[in-house]
């Protein structure tokens, strides 16, 4: 694709698939011809509620354009700042080693460690029950689901899946925001519900919003980044010694393990006019995929892009995005994915897959695998 059609227009899907690292760069960096807000076009209409409203986590910072995006960005950015989230590190390590206690001597990475952690951290931080991770999980594994839907009525049942629990999520933060208000706490509800973006509070909606865009930016993806990371390691033998010996950085290795496997694959953007990219003509108002997958593989920005090498330097992947909407939790996903994966090299001599088949998890976007078994 990069080679032949670096961008192209996909009919099945009535969507453009921009693959190159320049390209895919140039995207995200010009907000004004590439929105980010998918209503800008009319998308998201097929997963709005019966008053036709589309989910709240529509009218957060993820998809919304300067300057309202700065606005809404503003509220919490101050909590994910590397300041505040390396204060966070000794509560992370304390997680992660009550985690590693209950490991057996053969255990499941993602469903032990690489995801029930991420979890609690985003929690405890927003201030919600960790005691409800389970119902965090299912909300999140629908909400990135790929639809697998081939008939009318399998589409339609997708999308009620999507709908339902959108708002079984507005009602949940709902009530807890009622609670929070009445009892103010020291946790980013509380921040949201004090925020005041230009003399106003935020509406209900908006606040349901953040809460489900934090908890579900937060999880799946430092889930996978850590399972992703290990793939990539235990793929080389000997570095696991070369990380005790600090021959590799483990900081790079796992810079190294975001480019080569990217948890998000893929960004979606709208056309706000007609643009010229890689060739053809976008018309405006069109849906465009930017790769970050393909971008981060790119041939004219990577030396070697097929190999994972633990000690690449520099590494100027796109696994977080560019521009705008940077990664606003780039800094607590590193080192979460530093204190789990060190963590695991102290705790245990060697570590090993477990020959077993790996399957994918089952989204459009987010790149990872369901389960992976070490010893
Ligand atoms: C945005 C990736 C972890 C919160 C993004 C974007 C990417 C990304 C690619 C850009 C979206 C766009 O341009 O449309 C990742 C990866 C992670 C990770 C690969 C883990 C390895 C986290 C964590 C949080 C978080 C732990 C914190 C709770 C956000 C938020 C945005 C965002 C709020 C929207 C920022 C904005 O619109 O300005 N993330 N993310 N992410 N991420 Fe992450």
């Amino acid at each position: 694709m990069r080679a032949d059609s670096p961008v192209r227009y996909d009919a099945d899907r009535e969507l453009w698939d921009v693959f190159r690292y320049d390209d895919v760069k140039y995207v995200l960096d010009n907000d004004g011809l590439f929105s980010a807000d998918p209503a800008t076009a009319g998308f998201g209409e097929e997963i709005a509620d019966s008053e036709g409203e589309p989910p709240p986590v529509f009218d957060t910072m993820l998809f919304a354009d300067p300057p309202e995006h700065d606005r809404l960005r503003g509220v919490v950015a101050e909590f994910f700042s590397p300041r505040a989230i390396n204060e966070q590190a000794d509560r992370i390590r304390g997680l992660t080693e009550r985690y590693l206690d209950d490991l057996n001597d053969e255990f499941d990475l993602v469903s032990e460690l690489a995801y029930p952690m991420p979890v609690d951290v985003i929690a405890e931080m927003l201030g919600v029950p960790t005691d409800d991770r389970a119902m965090f999980k299912r909300w999140s594994d629908t909400l990135i689901e790929r639809p697998e839907a081939t008939t009318e009525a399998e589409m339609e049942s997708f999308q009620q899946r999507q709908r339902e629990t959108q708002r079984e999520m507005s009602e949940y933060f709902s009530s807890l925001i009622e609670t929070r208000r009445a009892d103010p706490q020291d946790d980013l509800i509380t921040a949201i519900i004090d925020a005041e973006v230009d003399g106003h509070r935020l509406s209900e909606r908006e606040m349901v919003g953040f809460c489900t865009l934090l908890l579900v930016a937060g999880n799946i993806t430092t889930t996978n980044l850590i399972t992703n990371a290990m793939r990539c390691f235990t793929s080389r033998s000997g570095l696991f010694d070369e990380f005790r010996s600090g021959e590799t950085e483990l900081s790079t290795a796992i810079e190294e393990a975001l480019r080569y496997r990217s948890p998000v694959q893929a960004l979606f953007r709208v056309t706000t006019e007609p643009i010229d990219l890689g060739g053809r003509e976008i018309p405006a108002g069109e849906g465009v995929v930017a790769w970050l997958g393909s971008a981060n593989r790119d041939e004219r920005m990577f030396d070697r892009p097929d190999e994972f090498v633990p000690d690449r330097q520099p590494n100027q992947h796109l696994s977080f995005g560019y521009g705008t909407h940077y990664c606003l939790g780039a800094p607590l996903a590193r080192l979460e994915a530093k204190i789990a994966l060190e963590s695991l090299l102290e705790r245990f001599e060697t570590i090993e897959p477990v020959e077993t088949d790996l399957r994918p998890i089952r989204s459009s976007f987010i790149y990872g695998v369901e389960k992976y078994p070490l010893r």
